[in-house]
């Protein structure tokens, strides 16, 4: 297993600015979420955005995903393609947004309402976010990639809700997805050590119904099996010599 990389000044440097770019994005495309927006528009919007400050959308062509960012509605999981679909007053949907700056990968992900939600959908969202800011807190140099799982577990479940097991939050950098896998679920005290330096993703997917999914046809959207609403935040962390800093969080939400 390869060893879960330490970045260097001048690697965390360019980190902030990918992230601080794909944050950003989400940013401006917030204010499009309405109903009547079709996905295929929203994604056209975070694409050009990306071209115009110099980035690259790292979704485009990875592994064959044929979109710049991932749009998933409702029951969608994560990894939905955008396309033609119009969004209607009442959904939810998830934008996923990865800028390639410089030759680092900044991710991070927001479910959004479109329109007045409903009060179930609203629940969900609430505990999805709640679910991301545990396991955010939960980071700290000495402690466990396993409290991170622990305590995000233990809010879902807290709420009746599920964690999805078969994605994870992953390491960052020059790849998109480097070592390791940062598991949404786990025991406190497991796993590898975190130390400053470690740059990943957390990024639960929360179901309100039951945590097991499947696959579409086209061989990336990803669904609840039982059909219930699925929602999911992320952001991109440093653990730094007394704790943690978010690099996708714009605005302060963090105090970091
Ligand atoms: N951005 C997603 C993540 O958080 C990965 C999307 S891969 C894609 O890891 F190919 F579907 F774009
Ligand atoms: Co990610
Ligand atoms: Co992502």
């Amino acid at each position: 297993m390869p060893a879960i990389k330490i970045k260097t000044a001048e690697e965390i440097a360019l980190m902030r600015a990918s992230c601080r770019l794909a944050a950003l994005t989400l940013k401006m495309i917030e204010p499009h979420v309405q109903p009547g927006v079709t996905t295929q528009q929203l994604n056209d919007l975070c694409h050009e955005f990306l071209i115009d400050n110099n980035a690259r959308p790292s979704p485009l062509n990875y592994r064959g995903f044929p979109k710049s960012i991932c749009t998933s509605v409702n029951q969608q999981v994560c990894h939905g393609i955008p396309g033609p679909r119009t969004l209607r007053a009442g959904d939810i949907v998830n934008i996923d947004v990865t800028a390639h700056l410089n030759g680092f990968h900044g991710d991070t992900n927001k479910t959004f309402h479109v329109g007045p939600p409903s009060p179930k959908a609203e629940r969900l969202v609430q505990i999805a976010k709640k679910c991301l800011d545990v396991g955010i807190q939960a980071v700290r140099p000495k402690g466990f990639f396993g409290d991170i799982g622990a305590t995000i577990q233990a809010m879902a479940t807290h709420h009746n809700c599920s964690v999805v097991r078969e994605y994870c939050g992953h390491g960052i950098g020059r790849e998109f997805h480097e070592e390791p896998a940062v598991l949404h679920y786990g025991v406190a005290g497991t796993g590898a050590e975190l130390k400053p330096g470690m740059i990943f993703t957390i990024e639960p997917m929360i179901n309100l119904g039951k945590a097991d999914i499947r696959v579409l046809p086209d061989k990336w959207t990803v669904v609840t099996r039982d059909h219930s609403l699925s929602a999911q935040f992320e952001h991109t962390i440093l653990v730094t010599p007394t704790g943690f800093e978010v690099l996708t969080d714009l605005d302060g939400e963090y105090g970091t």
